[in-house]
């Protein structure tokens, strides 16, 4: 991997797993459109698709983001690990799933983020923004916003057949913060603003390496396992996971297909990161064929879990049914 385009090895976390690159293309070649139509992940170079948003430091982002507040994430560590506010539980729940959240959110305006970020001191919490672009930015953001390259990607939403277009993040990131392994239920175009990140991928095949927490868990759709203190006596087919990585450099945009695992860092000593994704809805399924693809096999168990949390209307019964259906009768 290329050690002359402002980032070393140095800055990158170690893991035990084995990583491949993933293929990086120009705009203009024919394979991109080959590598999104098979839902497998590329980085795209020259599409101009954030080339508005170049100017997109701290200082500008503070005088033009507007008086609204921001998400912003605390963490304790580096690791930034989603969960869902709605499947906290409370109540009669409350005490027999065990969770913690891993961060808490802070809503603040764009200058006490950057003070803090200015003022922050090893130690002290680590700070994510992530913010929904929405309509509560002042006009020069809008006006970037307006210069994405929208033909291009309405192109590929069109060729491919996606839906429509649910939200662009703006994530803000300490260096080294990790959103650690999960995966998300929309096609993903994740366009590299300021500074270096890593990510790695891994296709829903591996769903089984992974072993993704319970859809009622708020930690839904995340990995359980940890890639610094990999647990192989929990997690034994974690040695079987193989991915892929790639670093974004400033106006690269990497394909992130729905279901894929994806692991996120802002390089270590690389000063803070902007990026911005597109997230999109599946398209229509259209004539199923059949063995079917990894992909869907997750939809199909995310749905069977779903089922069973509906008809037995307690979580807790989930595990205890489905060894019941499996052991010794679908198990050898
Ligand atoms: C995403 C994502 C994490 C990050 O865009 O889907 O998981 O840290 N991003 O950029
Ligand atoms: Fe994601």
């Amino acid at each position: 991997m290329g050690d002359k385009n402002g980032w070393d090895q140095s800055q990158l976390r170690k893991y035990d797993i084995p990583l491949d690159e993933i293929p990086r293309l120009d705009v203009n070649d024919p394979l991109v459109d080959k590598y999104i139509s098979e839902n497998k992940p590329v980085v795209i170079t020259g599409t101009n698709l954030v080339g508005s948003a170049e100017k997109w430091d701290l200082e500008y982002l503070e005088k033009h983001m507007g008086v609204a507040d921001h998400t912003v994430f605390l963490s304790r560590n580096h690791k930034f690990k989603y969960f869902d506010d709605k499947k906290v539980p409370h109540g009669a729940n409350e005490g027999k799933i065990d969770f913690t959240p891993p961060t808490r959110r802070l809503d603040m305006k764009f200058p006490e983020f950057c003070r803090r970020l200015k003022d922050w001191k090893r130690g002290e919490e680590r700070m994510y923004l992530q913010q929904a672009l929405n309509s509560s930015v002042g006009q020069a953001i809008v006006h970037d916003f307006l210069n994405f390259n929208w033909d291009w990607i309405n192109s590929k939403q069109k060729k491919n057949g996606w839906g429509p277009l649910t939200s662009n993040l703006l994530l803000i990131s300490m260096e080294g913060n990790v959103t650690p392994c999960h995966y998300d239920e929309q096609q993903n175009f994740f366009a590299q603003i300021k500074g270096y990140k890593r990510c790695i991928l891994f296709p829903p095949e591996q769903f089984e390496c992974f072993y993704p927490y319970p859809v009622y868990h708020p930690h839904d759709r995340q990995s359980q396992v940890d890639f610094e203190r990999p647990d192989y006596s929990r997690f034994p087919k974690l040695r079987e996971a193989h991915g892929q990585e790639a670093i974004l450099g400033p106006g690269d945009v990497l394909y992130i297909p729905i279901y894929w695992w994806h692991h996120v860092e802002s390089l270590m000593r690389g000063g803070y990161t902007v990026s911005v994704n597109f997230w999109f809805k599946a398209g229509p399924t259209g004539q199923i064929t059949y063995p079917l693809k990894g992909h869907q096999k997750v939809a199909v168990m995310r749905n069977v879990e779903k089922m069973l949390i509906e008809a037995l209307q307690n979580t807790q019964e989930v595990g205890p049914l489905l060894r019941a259906l499996v052991l010794g009768r679908y198990t050898d």
